[in-house]
């Protein structure tokens, strides 16, 4: 079952991969997979990257994609109980892991799935991971800024999540606890690598002076199926087809670091209360 999951994720982002490179040529950008490399390694440095670099989003789902993708899948099932969360917004959503992770998540479920991006470049890339799908995730172009200052395309959300999208100067955590107030969210769940915790310590604080229930869980605890090293072979194909540029290639799964997982559920007797079961585990 596992295998099956791996081998969609395997697809799902080579097959997204081929179909915004064959869009860079529409749009004759530059080939240029070792430059875009050297951009993306900026990240693993600890420095600002620029996600609008047309070309990018391939290096970074060909890299991180997969990775995340199962990071997130080990996430969303440590945060979510017996009932499905059918309708979500993911901010800062990237290439689309989160979107990718419920798809594999709840195969059979109608799911109502919203990306948020600040990159259009990105949002690109992750409207590729939906084609032929029946009921395919909606992205929009908007930042974590601009919802906390107008925070409708998200106040129907079951389930919020943020999977990486802080920059470690971001201090807006109060009125981005205060944006969830009068909205449907019942559960938010936001990862960062370990080295970034300390951006979920104060996003924790926040949402529970909000009065939201929080814990908090790693990716160490991950079970030994979810971080054994399987194969990508259409993620692999494609990596040579390109050059292989970099150090690297196409990888299910690598620590350190471990991610950390902020998982936060309304309180009971709140105004929107919603959580059912999941209540009890929470401190
Ligand atoms: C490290 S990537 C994570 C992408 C994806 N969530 C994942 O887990 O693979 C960070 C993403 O956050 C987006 N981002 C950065 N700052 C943002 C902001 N203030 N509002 C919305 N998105 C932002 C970037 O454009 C980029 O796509």
């Amino acid at each position: 079952m596992w295998q099956g999951a791996v081998d969609r994720l395997d697809r799902v982002v080579a097959d997204a991969s081929r179909a915004y490179l064959q869009e860079l040529r529409n749009c004759d950008v530059l080939m240029d997979p070792h430059a875009w490399t050297r951009e993306l390694d900026r990240l693993s440095r600890g420095r600002p990257l620029d996600y609008g670099r047309p070309g990018l989003p391939l290096m970074y789902a060909i890299r991180y994609m997969p990775r995340r993708v199962i990071s997130l899948l080990g996430a969303l099932a440590e945060a979510t109980s017996e009932r499905v969360p059918r309708v979500l917004a993911d901010i800062g959503s990237g290439t689309g892991a989160t979107i990718v992770a419920m798809q594999l998540r709840y195969p059979t479920t109608r799911l109502e799935l919203t990306g948020i991006d600040a990159s259009a470049e990105m949002l690109a890339f992750a409207r590729h991971t939906q084609s032929g799908l029946r009921h395919p995730a909606f992205f929009i172009e908007g930042t974590i800024e601009s919802l906390i200052d107008d925070p409708q395309p998200i106040v129907s959300s079951e389930i919020v999540t943020f999977s990486a999208p802080f920059n470690r100067a971001f201090d807006q955590w109060a009125p981005l606890a205060e944006m969830f107030d009068d909205s449907a969210a019942r559960l938010i769940l936001a990862i960062e690598p370990e080295s970034r915790a300390s951006l979920l310590n104060a996003f924790e604080r926040a949402l529970r002076q909000h009065g939201w229930q929080t814990r908090r869980a790693s990716s160490a605890n991950l079970p030994a199926f979810m971080k054994a090293e399987r194969a990508l072979p259409a993620l692999t194909r494609l990596w040579r087809q390109i050059g292989a540029p970099g150090a690297y290639q196409p990888q299910t799964w690598w620590e350190p670091p471990a991610d950390e997982y902020l998982i936060a559920a309304r309180s009971e007797g709140s105004a929107n209360a919603g959580v059912s079961g999941t209540a009890g585990a929470y401190r």
